[in-house]
């Protein structure tokens, strides 16, 4: 593969009754925009960023219980639970900027 061809991706549950993963994947597109993100570095090397939400992930119990969505991000696999689109904001600084996972919202 290319180098300009790798592709970070952010994977959001939109499986809830309400419209709560639609909302976090608009909010992490505008965050994406608004920080100069659209590319990312990643082990030295330029991926662009893609959100996209997605059926069930199998993780439910942070759809369903609390009041927020639960995404992947690739190539990692982080996992984060109840992300509400004012988390947006440092979920894109913190983990795609800087590297560095958001502890606060991480599934094991
Ligand atoms: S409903 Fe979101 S992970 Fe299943």
């Amino acid at each position: 593969m290319k180098s300009g061809d790798n592709v970070a991706r952010l994977f959001v549950c939109a499986a809830q009754k309400d419209e709560i993963g639609r909302d976090v994947a608009k909010a992490l597109k505008l965050e994406l925009k608004k920080q100069g993100l659209k590319n990312r570095l990643l082990d030295g090397e330029k991926h662009k960023v893609r959100v996209q939400t997605c059926n069930c992930l199998d993780l439910c119990k942070h759809c369903k219980k609390g009041p927020g969505a639960a995404l992947i991000i690739y190539p990692e696999g982080v996992a984060y639970g109840d992300v509400r689109p004012r988390d947006a904001a440092e979920i894109v600084h913190e983990h795609l900027g800087e590297g560095r996972v958001v502890k606060r919202l991480q599934l094991d």
